[in-house]
């Protein structure tokens, strides 16, 4: 059965690929993703301040600024908090890649287009397969508005497509007034695919302990909802790949995604919660599935719901939403 899929222009053997986490800053666990057939690996993210820490630039703020400027960065976690430096994570890169057969996407995670980004090139010269670019911005302060904030991923983007001549994707948010033209005007500035989607770390609050919760939530499968909206809807419609990501638990997600036009299927909550190896599980059923459909090639599954694909493609839209409610049972719901 041909389950090969072509993903920032990199053709893998199939849609499966671990999503960033720490779990992938192992080599032995990204042994064991190729070894149950994942297709490709994503590392976790190397972030701007780490990078800018390990330059000197903080350092050079924080000494000659003024003390409001130290405060400022004083959220950082010191250097020696992170679990590996930027050295350290372009020599698991270049170890990775002397290792595996499969793809190793590098993930930087950033928010202005500063030095840097330079460093996407150092990953490409490690062996990165591709990069994976994360604009992780939360627009907390009010006088900013959607341009300069859409403006910001562009630039990011822009700066480091000029330091790289790999594939660079980006890792986006839902959190877009309007996204399909976002993800079009990524794509004119040279995006050649999209991951939908990045999950925000939402705080919560300990109530016992009066603080707030540093914790981050694993997914479930009814999560997927919105990023399949987003895939269904763009599918077809852009020039860019589409890496579904959020809630694959078994095949079944997996399943869907492809349905809706992912060109990739990623996890990591899954592979946190049941090991590296659930990845032969979810190759397996989905091997089953197209098995079961007399498909003998994953070309004939993909984009099969998609919007465009359907014969009525307002099912994606406002219509069905009113349709739905329409024939919702009114009741007595205490
Ligand atoms: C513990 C943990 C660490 C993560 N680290 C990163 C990271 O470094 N960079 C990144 O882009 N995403 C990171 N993610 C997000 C995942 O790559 C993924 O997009 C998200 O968990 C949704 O997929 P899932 O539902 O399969 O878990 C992390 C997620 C978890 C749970």
């Amino acid at each position: 059965m041909d389950l090969t899929t072509s993903y920032l222009g990199l053709t893998l053997k199939n849609p499966l690929v671990a999503s960033a986490s720490p779990l992938t800053l192992d080599l032995d666990n990204i042994r064991r993703i190729e070894d149950a057939g994942g297709a490709a690996v994503v590392l976790p993210s190397l972030f701007e301040e780490q990078i800018e820490q390990e330059t000197g630039a903080l350092e050079q703020y924080t000494r000659a600024g003024p003390a409001s400027f130290a405060e400022a960065f004083s959220y950082l976690p010191s250097p020696a908090s992170y679990r590996v430096g930027p050295h350290e994570y372009l020599e698991i890169i270049r170890k990775a890649r002397a290792m595996v057969a499969i793809p190793v996407i590098a993930s930087l995670n950033g928010v202005t287009g500063a030095a840097w980004t330079a460093h996407a090139r150092l990953a490409q010269d490690a062996g990165a397969s591709a990069i994976e670019l994360n604009v992780f911005f939360i627009p907390a302060d009010p006088s900013l508005n959607a341009q300069e904030v859409e403006q910001r991923y562009v630039d990011v983007l822009r700066a480091v497509k000029t330091a790289v001549s790999i594939p660079v994707s980006m890792k986006l948010s839902p959190y877009f007034s309007a996204l399909a033209h976002m993800v079009r005007v990524l794509g004119m500035a040279g995006a050649d695919g999209f991951v939908l989607f990045n999950r925000f770390y939402q705080p919560d609050i300990d109530l016992a302990a009066s603080r707030l919760r540093l914790d981050l939530r694993l997914s479930t499968p009814t999560e997927i909802r919105l990023p399949l909206l987003w895939i269904g809807i763009l599918s077809g419609q852009i020039a860019g790949s589409l890496a579904a990501s959020t809630g694959v638990e078994s095949s079944d997600e997996v399943i869907k995604y492809l349905l809706a036009g992912a060109d990739v299927v990623m996890t990591t909550s899954a592979l946190l919660r049941h090991g590296p190896d659930h990845m032969a599980t979810l190759l397996a059923g989905l091997t089953q599935w197209l098995t079961a459909h007399d498909s003998a090639s994953l070309a004939e599954l993909r984009g099969k719901m998609s919007q465009r694909m359907l014969k009525d493609p307002v099912v994606y839209e406002r219509a069905n939403y009113i349709k739905i409610l329409q024939t919702w049972p009114v009741g007595d719901y205490r």
